[in-house]
């Protein structure tokens, strides 16, 4: 499938069959590379309280941050389906201050879309960002921003009564008008019942093998945090053994005087010199 250019690719993946994949990113580097690949869609998840600034929770996160972070990762990726999310109380309000949120995140952002948590008590929101043209992804299982509420990060709907009403919420967000919905953390066998009973596709973070696509954070992913190992996580790299060799190696040429070598330096003649990039 060709790269994603708007919601309606969402619903053709899930037709078609083809899993999507999602990924988190925040910066310019890493969207750079993830612009370089055939990663489906990018969320600049508001995870990035956690993995960037190193707040406990993703409720100190603001909509400046994520219109910051947004607009960074839209300039390194230019042709990515974009999502950015809404924080922690800027949905919570009312309508019109949610409307008004998003809609500036859509304006100064440059994003496709937008994702919020929760079920039921958001589907005005949901319906109202929709009839204003903004798409929504939908969130529900584990809902970081209610850590404090769900008293941790623990798996969600296990038990029978949360078990239904994580599938009546999905229903309810899928006739508001969202496009898709994060699982987050939800037993196999539930995420797979979603799938099934909604036809906007599900993607899945701790949610199984019977989503139609899955997500990632992309610092765990690339094994950038060695202490963080939730069962969902499979790291594709490890990326912390590979940075921490680099700077030592760098650290100790510094100190032995092997860096910078005789290519590393300029000399008055320009001619000398190989001319790329820097080579004033
Ligand atoms: O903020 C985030 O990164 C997310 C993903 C975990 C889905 O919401």
């Amino acid at each position: 499938m060709p790269a994603f250019k708007n919601i309606n690719d969402f619903a053709k993946s899930k037709k078609d069959k083809l899993p999507i994949s999602m990924v988190t990113c925040y910066d310019y580097g890493f969207a750079r590379l993830v612009e370089q690949t055939d990663i489906d869609v990018i969320l600049v998840g508001d995870s990035l309280g956690n993995v960037v600034a190193g707040y406990d929770s993703t409720i100190p996160v603001t909509v400046d941050q994520m219109i910051y972070h947004t607009g960074i990762v839209r300039r390194g990726a230019p042709s990515k389906f974009l999502v950015c999310d809404l924080p922690f109380m800027s949905y919570h309000v009312s309508v019109e201050n949610s409307l008004r949120n998003a809609g500036r995140i859509m304006k100064e952002s440059g994003c496709h879309a937008v994702k919020l948590e929760g079920g039921e008590d958001f589907v005005p929101v949901v319906s109202a960002l929709v009839k204003a043209s903004i798409p929504v992804m939908g969130h529900l299982g584990l809902t970081p921003q209610s850590v404090h509420k769900l008293g941790g990060y623990s798996v969600q709907g296990r038990d029978e009564d949360k078990r239904k009403v994580m599938i009546r919420d999905a229903k309810m967000l899928e006739e508001a008008g969202a496009f898709s919905l994060v699982l987050e953390m939800v037993p196999e066998d539930l995420a797979k019942e979603i799938t099934e009973s909604i036809s906007i596709p599900t993607i899945g973070i701790g949610g199984g093998r019977y989503c139609d696509g899955q997500v990632l954070v992309i610092n765990d992913l690339l094994g950038m945090n060695e202490s963080f190992t939730p069962k969902f996580l499979k790291k594709f790299a490890d990326l912390s053994s590979i940075v921490r060799g680099a700077l030592n190696d760098y650290n100790s040429e510094v100190k032995s005087g092997t860096f910078p070598a005789e290519n590393n330096v300029f000399k008055s003649e320009k001619k000398d010199e190989p001319g790329k990039v820097y080579s004033k």
